[in-house]
């Protein structure tokens, strides 16, 4: 039988539904659009571009738009659920009051991949970005040694470190400092990219289209598994629902903004580099926005306003996705999952200090010391079970808890989810054997950190159940 905990018992004990709790409400819907830009956009259309290119040719248009579409059936249902359960656990919460305790550790447990791991990775994309910066802009590189990990030739890969350090005081200082960081940055980083759009444009040349699909098929649903990286973070707009000010009505709709603007943004950048200087050159230059616009400007300024706006995007990713990691952790450690450290919440700034810095500390060692590629992979598989699980909890929700207050249902219940299911086991099975093998590995240690401590110190049954007229019941056992 499913351990669950109801909707109405999330919502009654974050607070999320009175004034007063621990966290702040300073989020509006520009604020929500421009943390799930500032999550969203960063090293995967900065530096991943190169990958998805390389697996699908001018095809990769097709391979975002086929990404596009697994996030979009797997947003209505975060949408869904982020309305109705407006807690800070996002998927975590959501696989609590659908599918049981297990499964929602298990979810948290892919969480430190997808948020946990996606630091470290996108870090690794902004130390190369860092570099090139310093490099066109100042003429000085530096010491391999220090800037790169052991897999990349280097010692440790101070940048970033030094990024995620720089994060983790933002969010330490609070909310509306760190969401008004991330505004500006997501500003500067849309700007940027358009501009490359239009920089890339005016060099265009149809033949670089041709052939359109070199590798078929299968490099379409390769170059799709890569690209999907790049919409990784829209679900931690979700991350927020005890900070925004409306949640109900505001999250549904920024989850579905960032996805649509995101995918014309990457449609175009794609069309604008490959049409600039062909598929096979982008696919093989790991900066490779830097390089078109260089190359179509004949100077090296234009590349390093790119590399500007590369660092700061996946700076601002850095910011918003260890945002999403320090709330889930502190929804589970409210559940008795994880210690209770990671729901101190510090009166003086609001936020979840001695939280912050442990992620922090923890995600900084993989970052010095991983290469990006060794880690993006399993941040993927990670991402698509969460995706899946949130899916199976619509509808296990829809039938468990008709009555529920959703200010957004999904549309074609139940075809929607289900095709959400059946995308996200696609491009798993595309990530490749040895991938699926850790990633096994990755949720047998899962399972068995749950029965060792989260089940034991859970505190579910310990608090009785509320309905949503406020009244008490025994907790459900379904
Ligand atoms: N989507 C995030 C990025 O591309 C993880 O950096």
């Amino acid at each position: 039988m499913p351990r669950i905990k109801s909707p109405h018992l999330l919502v009654a004990e974050s607070g999320a539904d009175r004034a007063g709790h621990g966290l702040k409400r300073t989020m509006g819907l520009f604020h929500l659009v421009c943390f799930g830009i500032g999550a969203i956009v960063g090293t995967g259309i900065f530096v991943g571009l190169s990958s998805s290119v390389a697996e699908a040719g001018p095809a990769v248009v097709v391979s975002f738009v086929l990404a596009a579409i697994t996030c979009v059936f797997t947003a209505f249902s975060f949408a869904e659920l982020g309305g109705a359960i407006p807690v800070s656990g996002s998927s975590y919460s959501f696989a609590y009051a659908g599918l049981g305790e297990t499964t929602a550790f298990l979810v948290g447990w892919c969480l430190l991949l997808e948020y946990g791991v996606s630091v470290s990775a996108v870090a690794v994309g902004w130390s190369q970005y860092v570099n090139e910066l310093l490099d066109s802009v100042l003429g000085i590189q530096l010491p391999q040694a220090l800037s790169a990990g052991p897999g990349d030739g280097g010692a440790v890969n101070l940048p970033a470190v030094l990024v995620i350090a720089m994060a983790a005081v933002l969010l330490v200082r609070g909310v509306r400092e760190s969401a008004r960081a991330t505004a500006a940055m997501a500003v500067v980083k849309l700007a940027v990219l358009v501009a490359f759009v239009a920089i890339g444009f005016t060099a265009f040349q149809d033949g670089n289209l041709s052939p359109f699909s070199p590798t078929g098929l299968a490099g379409i649903g390769a170059g799709t598994t890569a690209a999907f990286f790049s919409y990784i973070g829209f679900d931690a707009i979700t991350t927020a629902g005890e900070e925004a000010k409306n949640p109900r009505r505001d999250i549904p709709v920024a989850i579905l903004v960032c996805i649509g603007l995101v995918t014309l943004l990457y449609c175009a950048v794609a069309l604008a580099a490959i049409g600039a200087i062909g598929g096979d050159r982008v696919g093989g230059t790991p900066a490779a926005l830097s390089h078109v616009v260089d190359e179509v400007t004949g100077s090296a300024i234009g590349g390093g306003v790119v590399a500007f706006g590369a660092v700061v995007a996946i700076a601002s990713v850095v910011l918003a996705v260890m945002y999403g990691q320090t709330r889930i952790l502190l929804s589970m450690s409210r559940d008795g999952l994880v210690p209770r450290v990671f729901e101190k919440v510090s009166p003086r700034t609001a936020t979840p200090v001695a939280g912050t810095l442990i992620v922090a500390v923890v995600f900084a060692i993989p970052a010095a010391f991983a290469p990006l590629d060794a880690v993006v992979n399993l941040c993927t598989i990670g991402t698509l079970a969460i995706m899946a699980a949130v899916n199976i909890a619509v509808i296990a929700l829809r039938r468990r808890e008709p009555g529920l207050d959703r200010t957004f249902r999904v549309p074609l219940y139940p075809v929607m989810p289900l095709l959400g299911v059946g995308f996200c086991l696609y491009l798993s099975y595309e990530t490749g054997v040895t991938t699926w093998l850790q990633f096994a590995v990755f949720l047998v240690a899962g399972l068995l950190v749950y029965l060792l401590y989260g089940r034991r110190n859970s505190r579910l049954g310990r608090t009785a159940e509320v309905t949503p007229a406020g009244a008490e019941r025994e907790p459900q056992a379904v």
